[in-house]
């Protein structure tokens, strides 16, 4: 696929095959979510693999309740990525200070989604995961308490096909020269 192909083709996966992922796949997408851009090159990232299918499944349970309609696909995906917000470095801490922002969430996002990019690439489907019990996460995880646990990445062979995307169309999105 070339690159065009490729984000057309990465879609939130919620449905997955039972099939084990071949542990040099998962670096690769680590790999690209490594060289991922990030303020002041803070890369305030650290990512937790989750490849132990018992523990595995607490962390599925950790983004679904019964009240709620959501996430209850996720015990299906075989490994899940937790990111984790390492904090950002002296420079990027600044610049969040003075300039009112939280870089280190952009930082992951974008990381995130090269990881992502790449699972598509290999064939993998991923989900990003913002809707999860925090405290529960952590504590199965032993994050240490002055860290936060940003996103979830759900990850393993699709088991659906591929959707026509829902976007804004484009003349809602951009103007030229003035908002
Ligand atoms: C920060 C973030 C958090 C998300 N959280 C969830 C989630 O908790 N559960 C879920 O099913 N999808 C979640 N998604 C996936 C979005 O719903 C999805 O990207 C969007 O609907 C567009 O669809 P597509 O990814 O298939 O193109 C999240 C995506 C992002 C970027």
């Amino acid at each position: 696929m070339n690159f065009s192909e490729l984000v057309k083709f990465r879609q939130s996966v919620r449905a997955y095959k039972h099939d084990k992922i071949e542990p040099e796949k998962i670096l690769k997408c680590i790999e690209a979510a490594r060289l991922a851009p990030s303020a002041c090159n803070s890369q305030p990232w650290r990512f937790i693999i989750i490849d132990k299918h018992e523990l595995k499944n607490k962390i599925a349970q950790t983004t679904a309740n019964r009240f709620i309609p959501l996430n209850h696909f996720t015990n299906q995906a075989p490994v899940h990525i937790v990111i984790v917000n390492e904090g950002s470095n002296f420079t990027a801490s600044l610049g969040n200070k003075i300039k009112n922002k939280k870089y280190s969430l952009y930082d992951i996002g974008i990381a995130a989604e090269h990881f992502c990019l790449q699972a598509a690439d290999e064939g993998l489907g991923t989900c990003i995961l913002g809707w999860f019990d925090e405290k529960k996460l952590k504590k199965l995880l032993k994050i240490p308490n002055n860290k936060r646990p940003e996103l979830i990445i759900t990850l393993g062979y699709p088991n659906e096909k591929l959707r026509k995307k829902k976007r804004k169309k484009i003349e809602k999105i951009i103007s030229y020269n003035e908002y």
